[in-house]
């Protein structure tokens, strides 16, 4: 099966490149690094910050590389209380935070011709709450709210977590979502914790953000293994 494994961040994509062999291909301003694993072909890339630089790569991966599902990895900033640094969860359903035509009396995060939440898919869901219970790995589920913004304050992150009951925020997922959805595509989104997106939340990312990249990596990685 061909499969993308995509991230935002070098960081992200690292701990995987640096057990895999791969070839590297370059378009639209990135790099694709292709490796074959278990009979897998895994097309791997990191897209750069936020939602324009995440579609762009999401859609090469299915359009040019012919990707079959999608595997998200990286981090996310919790605003639900249960999620503590270094935690993983995986997204049941995804919504632009920063979307907003309310002017027009529309609810935040809704434009025309798109549902305000994108659902993920179940039958990876469930593979990833096999993986976790095979292996004895806490794994939580929730809400995920993606926006082009880093999240640092504490009156913005509770907005967002009232707005629209989400449990992380990050700056990618939602629009993997929807690429994924419009192509008909499988995805999975995986985010482990960095910090906990109130003030001074840039100073736990830059802390954590390698070591909880790893725990989400490391986690796809095992996902692969039983596809
Ligand atoms: N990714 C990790 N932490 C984040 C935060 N606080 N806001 C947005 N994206 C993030």
């Amino acid at each position: 099966m061909k499969i993308a494994i995509l991230g935002a961040m070098e960081e992200e994509i690292f701990p995987l490149l640096q057990t895999l062999k791969y070839d590297v291909i370059s378009h639209g301003n990135n790099k694709f690094y292709i490796a074959n694993y278990k009979n897998h072909e895994l097309i791997i890339a990191y897209s750069k910050i936020g939602k324009v630089n995440s579609s762009l790569s999401a859609t090469i991966m299915i359009e040019k590389f012919g990707a079959e599902i999608l595997l998200f990895t990286g981090v996310a900033g919790a605003l639900n209380e249960d999620l503590k640094i270094g935690d993983i969860l995986y997204a049941t359903s995804l919504v632009q935070h920063d979307l907003d035509i309310t002017a027009f009396g529309h609810p935040y995060g809704y434009v025309p011709g798109i549902d305000v939440f994108s659902k993920s898919d179940v039958r990876l869901n469930a593979l990833a709450n096999d993986v976790a219970r095979k292996l004895g790995i806490n794994l939580m589920s929730g809400i995920i709210a993606s926006g082009d913004q880093f999240v640092c304050s504490k009156e913005r992150k509770e907005w967002i977590k009232e707005t629209f009951k989400a449990d992380a925020v990050e700056m990618e997922g939602a629009s993997v979502a929807l690429v994924c959805v419009s192509l008909g595509v499988p995805f999975f989104i995986l985010r482990a914790i960095s910090d906990e997106a109130s003030g001074g939340a840039e100073f736990d990312f830059d802390k954590f953000l390698v070591e909880s990249a790893k725990n989400s990596a490391d986690f796809i990685l095992k996902m692969v293994d039983m596809i």
